[in-house]
């Protein structure tokens, strides 16, 4: 059995889309007729199960890190989709696992015979241990997400420097990107964070209907501009190919703030 790949979706912002992008990269790459497993890893706010009407669902997270479940007990089954859901707990007191706890869980991970793992995480993580609990070692690729705003660009380049220093490929996916005026454009963003960019999705109303219809998008709208965005999006990271560290990043010339705030993240 080889071993799945882990995708994991995150932000040092709050808002700008993980879990969205989590729900429905899932279920793109579910109708390509991959085994996925859609992971909450946000112990304390969880909210997939918001968003695919699984929250009265027993939740699996807490139990299977905590060696109370095996994985395969507690995983939901996403009907619609046909997706396997890992819930989080929502819960009035903060969990935080153990390193023990956090490496049984990748074991499980690892053992669980998907293809593809996704793993929506909490906004701001940038705890080794925390992250690499959800990543099957030597098969996994960060995606991290912004919108089209200097303080998301600014902490996305951040978030790259923790992913470069602990060896974890990386890609940044603009969301939310309504081609204005006022906001930056995928130019801009690329030369801000001096990398190309996976994939860019734009803003979409389908996407709040969605979420109160607890239906991803790319069910209710497949033809939105967010569904053909996010399959997409699904090819390329299904490519596995992702900025190694250290690798040559500088997509145009930059100067100015953006020269800056590169030197400042080492980029
Ligand atoms: N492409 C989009 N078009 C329109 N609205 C969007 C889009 N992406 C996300 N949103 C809206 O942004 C809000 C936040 O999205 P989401 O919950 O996915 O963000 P998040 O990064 O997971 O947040 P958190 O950091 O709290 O976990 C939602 O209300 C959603 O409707
Ligand atoms: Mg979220």
């Amino acid at each position: 059995m080889s071993k799945p790949y882990s995708i994991i979706v995150s932000s040092q912002k709050g808002g700008v889309g993980k879990t969205t992008i989590s729900v429905n990269l899932s279920t793109a790459l579910k109708q390509s007729g991959y085994k996925v497993l859609l992971v909450d890893a946000d112990y304390s706010n969880p909210s997939v199960g918001f968003h695919l009407g699984l929250e009265n669902t027993n939740a699996g997270l807490r139990a299977v890190v905590t060696g109370k479940a095996k994985l395969d007990t507690v995983v939901a089954l996403h009907n619609p989709t046909g997706l396997h859901v890992l819930t989080g707990e929502i819960s009035a007191k903060p969990f935080h696992p153990s390193n023990a706890q956090q490496k049984g869980l990748r074991e499980n991970l690892e053992r669980s015979g998907y293809d593809f793992i996704i793993i929506d995480m909490p906004p701001g993580a940038e705890d080794f241990e925390e992250v690499e609990a959800f990543c099957c070692e030597n098969s996994r690729q960060a995606l991290i997400v912004l919108t089209p705003e200097l303080a998301a660009c600014s902490s996305a380049m951040r978030l790259a420097q923790f992913y470069e220093k602990n060896h974890i490929i990386h890609n940044m996916v603009a969301n939310r990107v309504k081609n204005k005026g006022y906001e930056l454009s995928v130019g801009e963003i690329e030369e801000a964070v001096g990398e190309g960019l996976i994939g860019v999705l734009p803003e979409d109303e389908n996407v709040p209907i969605s979420i109160a219809q607890h239906t991803p998008v790319l069910l209710l709208k497949s033809r939105s501009g967010f569904s053909t965005a996010v399959k997409s999006l699904a090819r390329r990271a299904a490519s596995r190919l992702g900025y190694e560290p250290g690798e040559a990043k500088n997509v145009r010339g930059s100067f100015g703030f953006f020269a800056w705030l590169k030197r400042l993240f080492g980029r």
